[in-house]
């Protein structure tokens, strides 16, 4: 079975065909950076513009490159929810013209469940892989949500919320760090690439622990102190000070975020653990999880580097588990700018919304 995947939730109009053991065929993605750093962040008009300029040749390309047509596809995933609603409506229009008229099946997905899904995804010459079993802990760490599950089942009602952050996510405090210090968007991978280079003990900056109780994170003091001492004594003076600055402030959000999923994954005795969103690209996280796993005897299944940020084989794998539970969706399928999964971050509308909606 081969589902192709379409994803054009915020700033990236990608396209994915995943076969049904996880093995991605394709993976095209379309990134609208250059278009949005002008304006210091996403132009949501903008934004669906230039979905509508790519969709059809990011999926063609994705056929493309998996030796396939649309004949030999058996169904189509998109993108329901959360993001941007002009960007969604793209990818979830798109999607339907193409499922009426190839008669495949269509399949919404909660873009934060294609995140937890990504761990079982692997490249085409992969050939020993083994997706994570359940039940097991996930923690999804990306550009706007950080928050920590309990993974029961390949299914989006399978997963229960254990904590989230309360105010920025982990990808968010990376983007705004970096900008705070002059490096450019998405901030993330630059941070961690000057981070290799330094040392955070020769960083004036320390960052205290985060105090927060159970799976709840918080990041907004990370940032904040980072912002406070670039006003009092300038940005970084050399590369030297640069790389220990973002070393410093790599290994305090990975210091948090490994902390909590291993006492969440040890509170729950799930035995193991997963990763998901673009944070999970991250050098120093996945080395120091999979580590604090190992010494701990926790099973870590880390998503290939590729599947952490957006993409839509992810989206194609977390449609597959709808389609074989037998689930489908009509032309109606509608777009929506919250996540159907509970508690997302609180800083939004999280918590409240989502108990608002199982009253
Ligand atoms: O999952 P994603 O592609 O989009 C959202 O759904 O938000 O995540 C993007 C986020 C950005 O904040 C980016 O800075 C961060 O992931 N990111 C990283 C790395 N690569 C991407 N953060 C830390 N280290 C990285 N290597
Ligand atoms: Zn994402």
């Amino acid at each position: 079975m081969l589902v192709l995947g379409l994803e054009a939730s915020c700033d990236e109009t990608a396209c994915g065909v995943v076969r049904d053991n996880g093995c991605v065929m394709s993976d095209v993605i379309h990134t609208q950076t250059s278009l949005h750093a002008p304006h210091g962040g996403v132009v949501p008009e903008v934004a669906s513009r230039d979905h509508v300029r790519h969709v059809s040749r990011v999926v063609e390309r994705a056929l493309a490159e998996a030796g396939v047509t649309l004949a030999d596809i058996d169904a189509i995933a998109v993108t329901t929810r959360p993001g941007l609603l002009g960007a969604l409506l793209v990818g979830v229009e798109f999607a339907k013209a193409l499922s009426l008229a190839t008669g495949k099946p269509l399949v919404g997905v909660d873009h934060l469940h294609g995140h937890l899904s990504a761990s079982a995804l692997f490249a085409r010459d992969d050939v020993d892989h083994e997706a994570p079993p359940y039940p097991h802990v996930a923690l999804v760490a990306s550009g706007g949500h950080t928050a920590l599950y309990l993974v029961k089942g390949p299914r989006v009602t399978d997963v229960d919320a254990l904590g989230s952050t309360r105010d920025d996510a982990a990808g968010e405090c990376f983007d705004k760090v970096a900008k705070a210090i002059g490096l450019g968007y998405p901030g993330g991978p630059a941070i961690d690439r000057w981070a290799e280079h330094g040392d955070p003990t020769r960083c004036p900056l320390t960052f205290p622990r985060d105090r927060l109780d159970g799976c709840d994170f918080s990041f907004s003091g990370l940032k904040t102190r980072v912002a406070a001492h670039v006003e009092a004594r300038g940005v970084p003076r050399n590369e030297s000070e640069l790389a220990d600055l973002c070393a410093a402030v790599r290994a305090a959000i990975v210091r948090t975020l490994v902390d909590k999923t291993i006492a969440a994954t040890e509170h729950t005795n799930a035995g193991t653990l997963t990763l998901g969103g673009g944070v999970a690209a991250n050098r120093a996280l996945r080395s120091e999880l999979m580590r604090a796993a190992e010494a701990r005897a926790l099973r870590c299944y880390l998503p290939a580097r590729f599947a952490c940020t957006d993409n839509g084989a992810m989206i194609a794998w977390a449609g597959l588990q709808r389609l074989r539970a037998g689930e489908r969706d009509g032309l109606d399928l509608d777009a929506a700018t919250t996540s159907v999964l509970p508690t997302v971050t609180r800083k939004g509308r999280g918590r409240r919304d989502a108990e608002k909606r199982r009253e």
